[in-house]
């Protein structure tokens, strides 16, 4: 089943630009942020306190694996780390077709200033562990990608158009 997978950094519009696509091609919309979080029945800061990092990475394979069985083609929206563990590269790959949405350093911290919902973030300097994160995941965000998008400057409107050309032959 081929389904539009987005990935990419905390605050790279995964969630919002997939949800307006989803409805621009008339598909279901998943998240699987939302996934874990609903199966869990407790928030990720709360699963990352109690289960720690692993115990999330662990449900959000599960949450990934278990979208094998969805029988609609979808827009799936996967969290921001899901890419970088290997245990999920296959998973993605038969998943669909990966997009990487590409956003300035400067673009994320902008929309990340003030968030407390992702632990990863949290304490220390915004600015220097968004670049620490980006420094280790930006090569495998490209290598996992079957298409990059760069959503800097451009609206919604505008991405949605070039994603769907951009697939339209998939
Ligand atoms: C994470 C990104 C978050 C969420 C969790 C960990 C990461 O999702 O899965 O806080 O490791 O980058 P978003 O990318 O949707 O913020």
């Amino acid at each position: 089943m081929r389904h539009l997978i987005l990935i990419g950094f905390m605050g790279s519009g995964k969630t919002s630009l997939g949800k307006r696509l989803a409805k621009a091609l008339g598909r279901p919309f998943v998240d699987t942020d939302q996934q874990v979080e609903k199966t869990a029945g407790k928030k990720i800061s709360d699963i990352f306190q109690e289960e720690g990092e692993s115990g999330f990475r662990r449900r959000e394979t599960e949450a990934l694996a278990k979208l094998k069985e969805e029988k609609k083609p979808c827009v799936i929206s996967v969290g921001g780390g899901l890419p970088v563990q290997p245990q999920n590269h296959l998973l993605l790959e038969q998943l669909g077709t990966v997009i990487y949405l590409e956003a300035p350093v400067e673009v994320l911290e902008q929309r990340l200033a003030g968030d407390t919902g992702r632990p990863l973030l949290a304490g220390g300097d915004l600015h220097t562990r968004i670049v620490q994160l980006m420094e280790q995941r930006e090569e495998i965000y490209q290598e996992v990608a079957d298409l990059i998008v760069q959503t800097g400057g451009k609206s919604f409107e505008e991405l949605i158009t070039e994603v769907k050309k951009r697939t339209e032959h998939l």
